[in-house]
């Protein structure tokens, strides 16, 4: 059961029933320039229209009354039916995921699977956009707010592809000076953007809507967390809650996530698998006159193993880590995978020598001004901290023992183990709790970054809560489009009721088919 002694939580509850409910009824008005601006960001990518309105939460929730006011900015995309059944929330993941960037550009994905009734409502986490954007200042530039242009952080340097060695040769210092450099330069907002704080926020906005002061919502990616943080520490406030691409709620408290690339063997052989389905349109075919799928694999894996060997660096990577990383990072996006093939083709023909993580074309100006905030929100989360290099040593061999082919490559949480800034609110308290509504947990089974196990691993905590089995590719459901997926989450978010434990959904079309079916239906989409 909910533990009440371990928690912040009697704090919280009367932080919650210090604020004014129901006295802050937002107004919602057009918001032409924003949408302008996140049209032309999301270029060459269609955007639905938004409107906007603003709360004013308070930063300490510990001190409502008194603490300094923050102003949290909210995006709202309109039902597309009637009769509009009230609002869902949603989060875009990352953490560090802004609701401008992401709201218009997936919205079209939330009305097909959520069944188009309700409004949906995004909005800038703390230590995101405008609200107390966490930046600590190190020039990086290829982060963003829009969670389907990856975050690639500069210091992620490795010059070996033992990621043991390298973690004991730099990785440690780098990680703790991150840690420094962020606490120097947000040391007076870092501990207030963590996401028990978001939750709090997710109360004031559910407040503010005037509706039944109960939460809709569908959380993506690390959205998943702040379902089960909110579920958690507000179950009686939960109607609808439907968590897509979900990590495990236990080793996200702590920070460590050592199961997170669990799943990414299994998606980078379905991608040998399509590609020799689809071997009259499958670069990595052709490029290497292969005649069974085995001479595939006989070459791929030639080439990792060699490349583990190289010890080259370019542009500050290791080479091996590089390929990874291309493979992980197309492995999320099946529409992309004939892409990768030909990528893949040309690295191992000699076409590509360079790092291919370089960007491609100019940014535009960029509208988030929280690039580190996805350090900033889990990092304050997390309750596993280490003062010696030995004592992560055994998070590291889980972490390698998790994936065969792929656990070398994940390095960016260690900065958090040493962080200095915990969330004043932060939670460290149990998820085994009973919602008022029953959770409904969907997964994808090859996801390369929240393995289907955290589905089921949340799902066993929350009582009465179901996991829908996603048979299609991809992290998160949109990327493989699923009829027998909407129906189901549509029945949850309408009727309440929720699929049997068990159900397998598949995906309306393979990798090699989206592409061709986006076009012959006029539909642009990034993913
Ligand atoms: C959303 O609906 C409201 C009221 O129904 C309308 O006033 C507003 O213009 C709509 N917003 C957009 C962006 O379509
Ligand atoms: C990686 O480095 C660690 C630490 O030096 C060492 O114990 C381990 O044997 C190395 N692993 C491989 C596969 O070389
Ligand atoms: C706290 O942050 C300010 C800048 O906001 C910085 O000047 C100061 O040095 C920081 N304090 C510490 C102890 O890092
Ligand atoms: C090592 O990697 C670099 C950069 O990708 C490449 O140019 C070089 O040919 C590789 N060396 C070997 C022996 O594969
Ligand atoms: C590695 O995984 C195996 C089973 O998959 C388990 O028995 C073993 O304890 C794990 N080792 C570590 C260091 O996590
Ligand atoms: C959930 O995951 C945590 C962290 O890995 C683990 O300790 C716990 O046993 C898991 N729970 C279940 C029911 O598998
Ligand atoms: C395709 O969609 C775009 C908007 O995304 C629209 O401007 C264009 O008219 C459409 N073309 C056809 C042939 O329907």
């Amino acid at each position: 059961m909910f533990n009440h002694k371990i928690l912040p939580l009697a704090g919280l509850a009367a932080a919650v029933a210090a604020l004014p409910h129901g006295q802050k009824a937002l107004q919602w008005k057009p918001c032409p320039e924003l949408n302008e601006q996140i049209a032309e960001l999301s270029a060459p990518f269609p955007i639905t229209r938004f409107d906007c309105a603003s709360l004013e939460v308070p930063l300490d929730y510990d001190h409502p009354g008194t603490s300094e006011m923050i102003q949290l900015d909210l995006f709202k995309v309109n039902a597309t039916k009637g009769p509009v059944l009230g609002s869902v929330l949603f989060n875009p993941g990352g953490p560090g995921g802004t609701g401008a960037e992401n709201l218009p550009l997936v919205s079209a994905d939330l009305h097909l699977n959520i069944g188009g009734q309700f409004n949906l409502i995004s909005w800038d986490p703390r230590g995101t956009g405008n609200t107390i954007p966490f930046n600590c200042g190190t020039g990086d530039t290829t982060s963003s707010g829009n969670v389907a242009r990856r975050y690639e952080p500069s210091y992620h340097t490795v010059p070996s592809s033992n990621v043991t060695q390298n973690f004991l040769d730099v990785g440690w210092e780098q990680s703790r000076q991150r840690a420094d450099t962020c606490y120097a330069t947000n040391n007076k907002t870092g501990q207030f953007i963590g996401t028990s704080s978001v939750a709090l926020d997710m109360v004031s906005i559910i407040d503010a809507l005037g509706e039944d002061g109960l939460l809709r919502y569908y959380g993506w990616s690390y959205g998943s967390a702040l379902g089960d943080y909110f579920a958690a520490l507000f179950p009686e406030r939960v109607d609808r809650m439907l968590l897509d691409g979900n990590v495990n709620p236990y080793t996200w408290q702590l920070g460590t996530r050592p199961e997170l690339f669990e799943d990414v063997d299994k998606g980078f052989a379905a991608f040998i698998d399509e590609c020799w389905k689809n071997r009259e349109d499958c670069a990595l075919v052709t490029a290497l006159n292969a005649v069974s799928k085995s001479d595939i694999w006989e070459t791929m894996d030639a080439f990792i193993a060699a490349t583990a060997k190289n010890t080259t660096t370019v542009a500050g990577y290791n080479a091996y880590i590089a390929v990874l990383g291309v493979i992980e990072g197309r492995l999320y996006y099946p529409m992309q995978w004939p892409k990768l093939a030909q990528l893949l083709a040309d690295m191992l023909t000699g076409k590509v020598e360079d790092s291919p993580r370089s960007s491609t074309g100019p940014t535009p100006k960029p509208y988030n001004h929280g690039p580190d905030a996805i350090d900033g929100i889990r990092c304050s989360d997390a309750t596993f901290q280490v003062t010696d290099v030995e004592e992560y040593l055994p998070i590291l061999a889980q972490q390698l023992n998790h994936s065969k082919g792929f656990g070398a490559f994940y390095n960016a949480v260690w900065p958090c183990a040493s962080w200095k800034m915990s969330d004043k609110q932060q939670y460290r308290g149990d998820f085994k709790v009973k919602p008022r509504h029953p959770i409904l947990m969907v997964n994808g089974e090859y996801d390369p970054t929240t393995p289907i196990s955290g589905a089921y691993n949340a799902s066993s905590a929350f009582e009465g809560s179901v996991v829908l089995a996603h048979n299609g590719y991809g992290h998160g459901i949109f990327p493989s489009p699923s009829k027998c997926v909407a129906e189901k989450i549509q029945r949850y978010f309408v009727h309440g009721d929720l699929p049997e434990e068990g159900i397998v959904c598949e995906p309306d079309f393979g990798p090699w088919e989206l592409a061709q079916h986006y076009a012959a239906n006029n539909i642009s989409r990034p993913f």
